[in-house]
């Protein structure tokens, strides 16, 4: 009976859940976004305080900044509210400057994303990077157009350049009344009503705007103008002719990616966003495991670590493990097992995230993300649970894309640096490439940013100075082959070319694009891979 009422409630909680990460190019309006989301959600009271805490992160890039900013960015990560009846988890992808691993590895302890592109600017570079990454679990993703406010392309124009550059199905779920000066507003094509806003002051809490029900409301004559009414009845008509229908079905698969219109900065069509992601996007799924998939409706808890956040408290030098439930319920002071280490560990100072601070959590659900403090117990990769052994499996390691050699400059300091890169490595923080012909240790990024940071922080944490030099090379992708041969071919031949991660796998560097195609090109037998599963 008791078990009963508890898979009830395990039911119900999961299904409430919703748990996005929010994906843009920098400038594009995420972090406005995020405050406007939070301030309906009632997580936070007033706009501001997110942009201030970026403003201070752009004044200096001293490692004490980088420092006190990953310390804000472990409580403005995560960050959880009420809203409409759900449980909404917005997840910040690090973007920007620090654009790292990281940024990857959120997307893939989201059930959705949610991608914001700027009106002016369309599709930009980073948005198809991590499309592609969206693209290794089909992650269904709603997408926001920003700052119709401003003058911008034509929305047909935009809805192209999605289907163009990012290779899915554009479907509007809301439609742009005029741009720029003349921007009135977003009719909610799924709910087949228009909401007029006013600008909303800075910083204060969205208001409700006049709504109008339908096409054929008279009032819609009164406030757009006949002229304008006659115009936005002219476009959603096109639409049913032209547009792609919405489908859940395609969107749920990641082939179809839902649109809406608005302008973050004045609250345009953000409920109509937030109300969208909560009824369209989808709870808790089943996820990828050794040696099953696991439910999130199975009674034990599971859960995945997919982010290590080195804290600010150097001294300490303890570090969070961002952990997401993937099933069963957690309780504080819960005992894990640590299916790698094979052995438990207990959880009581575990602490949800909040938009401004961290608490303590008593209890938590699938979808939702609780930090573990530890000393370096738990990597990136990481599974644990309260049942059997298990292994998650789509939390990979992104190929760099920019690559460092490490010039020791005290050469006794060599075990020491040894160490400190393992130790950063494993916490996905940098990864190290041993080449096989020559000496010496490269490092690759995916953002040259996290550079910058392992230098001060091998400094800092491990005492070892290093110089960080510039390579030729510029890509990576891990080696498979089905026959051994081929592989010893290749090493035999490219060897120059050929390095080992830290785990021990074969990988190799490229100098061009045109390089890489040239060997994939060549060596068909072999599968080159530009992710590879965290040990
Ligand atoms: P990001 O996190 O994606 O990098 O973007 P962010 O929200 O910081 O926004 C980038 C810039 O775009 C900011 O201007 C922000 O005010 C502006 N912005 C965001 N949404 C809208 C919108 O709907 N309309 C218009 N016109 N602008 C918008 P900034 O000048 O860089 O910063 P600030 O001085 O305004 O804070």
């Amino acid at each position: 009976m008791q078990n009963q009422l508890f898979l009830k409630e395990l039911t119900r909680e999961a299904a409430r859940r919703r748990t996005f990460a929010i994906i843009s190019h920098p400038d594009a309006g995420k972090t406005t976004l995020t405050e406007k989301l939070l301030l309906f959600g009632g997580a936070i009271a007033m706009a501001g305080a997110i942009k201030a805490k970026k403003a201070g992160r752009h004044a200096t890039s001293d490692w004490m900044a980088i420092e006190r900013e990953r310390g804000i960015s472990v409580t403005s990560s995560v960050m959880n509210f009420e809203f409409n009846g759900h449980a909404v988890n917005l997840l910040d992808t690090p973007g920007h400057q620090d654009f790292s691993e990281d940024t990857y590895r959120v997307l893939t302890a989201a059930d959705s994303a949610l991608m914001v592109i700027d009106s002016a600017k369309g599709v930009e570079t980073q948005t198809k990077k991590l499309m592609d990454v969206c693209r290794l679990r089909d992650t269904p993703i709603i997408t926001f157009i920003n700052k119709l406010d401003r003058e911008g392309r034509s929305p047909l124009e935009l809805l192209d350049d999605i289907e163009q550059s990012l290779g899915i199905e554009a479907a509007p779920l809301s439609w742009p009344i005029g741009m720029g000066k003349g921007f009135q507003g977003v009719y909610d094509l799924r709910q087949a009503r228009l909401r007029f806003f006013e600008a909303a002051d800075k910083g204060a809490r969205p208001r409700e705007g006049v709504i109008v029900q339908g096409l054929d409301d008279p009032a819609l004559d009164e406030l757009l103008g006949d002229a304008g009414a006659a115009g936005l009845r002219h476009d959603v008509e096109l639409l049913d002719g032209a547009g792609y229908p919405f489908s859940m079905e395609r969107y749920l698969t990641g082939k179809q990616t839902p649109v809406f219109f608005g302008s973050a900065i004045n609250n345009f069509g953000v409920r109509e966003l937030l109300e969208a992601v909560v009824d369209l996007a989808p709870g808790p799924r089943p996820r990828a495991a050794a040696p099953r998939e696991i439910s999130p409706l199975e009674e034990e808890f599971t859960g995945l670590v997919f982010k290590v956040q080195a804290n600010m408290d150097a001294a300490h030098r303890d570090r969070v493990a961002f952990v997401r439930i993937c099933s069963g319920r957690f309780n504080r002071g819960m005992k894990l097992r640590h299916h790698r280490l094979g052995k438990d560990i207990k959880a009581s100072n575990a602490i949800l995230f909040m938009a401004q601070e961290r608490s303590g959590v008593e209890e938590a659900w699938p979808g939702d993300i609780i930090g573990i403090p530890n000393h370096g117990t738990l990597n990136v990769g990481d599974s644990l649970s309260t049942g059997e052994p298990l292994k998650f499996l789509g939390i990979p390691h992104f190929a760099p894309e920019h690559f460092r050699r490490v010039l020791l400059k005290n050469p006794f300091k060599a075990k020491q640096l040894d160490k400190g890169l393992t130790q950063l490595s494993e916490e996905g923080a940098i990864q190290f490439f041993r080449p096989i012909n020559g000496g010496g240790m490269l490092l690759g990024a995916v953002g040259a940013l996290q550079f910058e940071v392992i230098a001060q922080r091998l400094a800092s944490e491990y005492d070892v100075d290093v110089d960080l030099v510039g390579t030729k090379f510029n890509a990576a992708r891990w080696l498979f082959a089905e026959s051994k041969e081929a592989l010893d071919k290749l090493v035999h031949e490219e060897s120059d070319a050929l390095a080992t991660d830290a785990g021990g796998h074969r990988v190799m560097l490229f100098t061009s694009d045109w390089m890489m195609e040239r060997t994939v090109e060549r060596w068909k037998s072999i599968r080159f891979e530009a992710t590879r599963e965290c040990a």
